[in-house]
């Protein structure tokens, strides 16, 4: 099996869907899901399922970068992953990390890049009064939010939409989004996933 860590910052939802996706014949296992937040839900969760997870809290770094980074890659390089999925992570991660894990690293981002790469995706979809909006999964890069596109789903936005309720129908998106992709990048397939 190849082997899969996990890269959460909050309740890890699609970590969850991730975790319950590698079963049966799939080609993948979780070895190790990480936190820059102790106190992240998603650690529980996951160490209910069984899961190795361990937490490195970015607050003590104070905005330096690479000693965190550098504290995040102990855990991360014992697990021996052979891929990488950041799953609700909030932080940025520097050149020389992501290098690391060139090729193998995959990230979900709540927006139908190249539109919206950074943060409040959903309100500014709405603000721009975007007719559809969605979710993508790429390789991750040097770039922020940029990178080879393995998979979007869409989902409509809606007459009176707030940013919350269309925010959730994209997560609903993303379950399934994620675990469809990093099956068939387990397998080595690298052509893009298009749902909804
Ligand atoms: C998800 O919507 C994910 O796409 C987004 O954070 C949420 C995490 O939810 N990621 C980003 O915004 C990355 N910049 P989860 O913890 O329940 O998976």
């Amino acid at each position: 099996h190849k082997r899969v860590a996990i890269l959460i910052s909050g309740g890890g939802s699609n970590m969850l869907a991730l975790l319950d996706s590698m079963v049966g014949d799939h080609p993948a296992r979780p070895c190790l899901v990480l936190s820059n937040d102790p106190a992240a839900g998603g650690l529980a969760k996951a160490a209910a399922r069984g899961v190795p997870v361990a937490a490195v809290d970015h607050r003590p770094f104070k905005g330096d970068r690479a000693a965190f980074e550098a504290e995040l890659l102990k855990p991360l390089e014992e697990a021996q992953p052979d891929i990488v999925c950041l799953a609700g992570f909030m932080r940025v991660l520097t050149g020389e990390f992501v290098s690391r894990f060139q090729g193998r690293m995959l990230n979900i981002h709540p927006s139908l890049l190249p539109k919206y790469p950074g943060l409040h995706t959903h309100s500014r979809a709405l603000a721009a009064g975007d007719a559809e909006h969605g979710c993508t999964v790429h390789e991750v890069t040097a770039v922020l939010d940029d990178g080879p596109i393995l998979g979007q789903a869409r989902v409509p936005v809606k007459a009176g939409d707030t940013p919350e309720a269309l925010a959730a129908r994209v997560l609903e998106q993303e379950h399934h989004l994620y675990p469809a992709v990093l099956r068939r990048f387990a397998e080595g397939r690298r052509d893009p996933v298009h749902l909804g």
